[in-house]
């Protein structure tokens, strides 16, 4: 890690991503004729996502082709190959010797001529692999969260300015911001509908996610791949891996401010069995913002529950209820308004506004500014949930503790981390050093 990167404060980042967020028109400059030459698309990490997103990246552009993919296993690449084949004929040209295999693939694909690459790995991978794709010269789409440690944080922010520096696209897949009801409703907010925003409260309550229970013939590494989402160095915990959507709704209500801590009532109530990983079932954290303000976030996954994914904004002057998947977005005060127009699919409208962006037909996309500060601000909420104690915005940035193992073989074994204990501070840097498993 570059001395420059472990001295990234607070604000070193807000002037930083202030600038990144900067956008101007490109002009293309990888030799594409404007609508006609194609676009090679590379898919790293072929799960559900991934395929998704690279169907909707062919759906986007006539010249759009898919042109090489990669994935930890064969057998998740090859279905996702089929699907997408079957879905897009012609458009996937994706050759046997452009399929890719191993935790090396991402070099692979990177390397095999592609303009721009779909990073839909588990995010514990996400920074490496940006890294080495802005490195490379391409375009990128990351999914959400795009880091699950400070250290990879502070690695993406990197990446991004280098990104910058090269005119690259950056996209977030922080999806409702390319949601055209949400897009609307929080310039709204943005343009003082409500007042002053005193107050944010978002949820994310579902049920768990699906397990994986182990084969007999999986390593350990195999297994915690698989079963991923269960892992916390691999998702950084449901609040960060999926929750992280309604983070950035506060982040984005809060029109990007930077909390100044986060407090977090947290456990693992009704997880049990080894595929339950070491990962809680629920989070309810609070957001303290310098000016008075707060913003509260709730997350479960527990079956049999209530379950809830909305927001509810507190200001001066009104107050806004937003349901996405209603979708329901309605201001109440003097400024009352609802949503009555259009609802395209938000995994769409992010892929055709890429792919224009790529094709200099609308500003350079950079998404670091926000999809960075709302993954730093579920790091933190999961941070106080782990330890029982506030985390600041600077402690989570800065923090050097970096989850799971330093190098990766498909047949290490890697026992499960312990469960985190609130009060009995949890660190994966003195787990690796205590066991040696890593
Ligand atoms: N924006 C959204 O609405 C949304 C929805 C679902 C998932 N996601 C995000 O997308 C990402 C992927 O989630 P998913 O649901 O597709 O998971 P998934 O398990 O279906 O897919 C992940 C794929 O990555 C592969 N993989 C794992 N490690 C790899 C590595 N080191 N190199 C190459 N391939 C690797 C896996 O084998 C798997 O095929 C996650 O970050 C998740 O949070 C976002």
């Amino acid at each position: 890690m570059s001395e420059h990167v472990n001295d990234v404060t607070r604000r070193t980042f807000v002037r930083g991503s202030a600038a990144l967020g900067t956008a101007a028109l490109v002009t293309p400059t990888l030799g594409w004729v404007q609508g006609s030459d194609k676009i090679k698309v590379g898919l790293i990490g072929c799960g559900g996502r991934g395929t998704g997103a690279a169907g909707q990246a062919m759906n986007a552009d006539p010249g759009t082709v898919l042109w090489a993919m990669g994935d930890a296993f064969d057998d998740r690449l090859h279905g996702s190959h089929r699907s997408l084949q079957n879905a897009h004929g012609d458009k996937i040209a994706v050759t046997p010797e452009r399929q890719f295999t191993g935790f090396d693939a991402y070099k692979k694909v990177i390397d095999s001529g592609v303009d721009v690459v779909i990073l839909t790995t588990p995010p514990h991978f996400r920074p490496e692999h940006f890294a080495y794709a802005v490195k490379q010269g391409k375009h990128c789409f990351l999914e959400k969260p795009m880091a699950i440690d400070g250290p990879g944080v502070r690695s993406v922010l990197e990446s991004a300015k280098k990104a910058k520096a090269k005119g690259l696209n950056v996209m977030g897949g922080f999806c409702w911001r390319y949601n055209t009801p949400n897009r609307e409703c929080y310039q709204r907010i943005h343009d003082g509908a409500i007042g002053d925003v005193m107050a944010v409260h978002s949820t994310y309550c579902s049920g768990p996610l699906g397990k994986k229970p182990r084969r007999a013939n999986w390593s350990d590494m195999e297994w915690q791949m698989r079963n991923w989402q269960h892992m916390d160095w691999l998702g950084g915990d449901h609040i960060a891996e999926q929750a992280c959507h309604a983070v950035d709704k506060i982040n984005w209500a809060m029109n990007g401010k930077q909390p100044e801590r986060a407090i977090t009532m947290a456990g693992r109530q009704m997880r049990e069995g080894a595929e339950s990983g070491n990962i809680y079932d629920h989070f309810g954290v609070m957001y303290e913002y310098a000016d008075g303000s707060r913003g509260f976030h709730d997350c479960r996954q527990m079956p049999g529950c209530w379950n809830d994914n909305t927001e509810y904004m507190m200001g001066t002057n009104g107050t806004c209820f937003v349901n996405s998947w209603g979708p329901t977005q309605v201001i109440e005060g003097p400024n009352a308004w609802e949503y009555d127009g259009p609802n395209p699919n938000m995994y769409q409208v992010e892929h055709n506004e890429l792919m224009e962006a790529i094709r200099g037909k609308r500003a350079r996309i950079d998404d670091t500014q926000d999809m960075m500060g709302s993954t730093l601000m579920a790091i933190m909420g999961r941070m106080s949930g782990y330890s029982g104690n506030p985390v600041t915005w600077n402690e989570a940035l800065n923090s050097d503790e970096r989850m799971g193992p330093t190098t990766y073989d498909m047949n290490a074994s890697l026992p499960v981390m312990h469960v985190p204990l609130p009060g009995k501070p949890v660190s994966w840097n003195k787990w690796r050093g205590d066991n040696g498993s890593a």
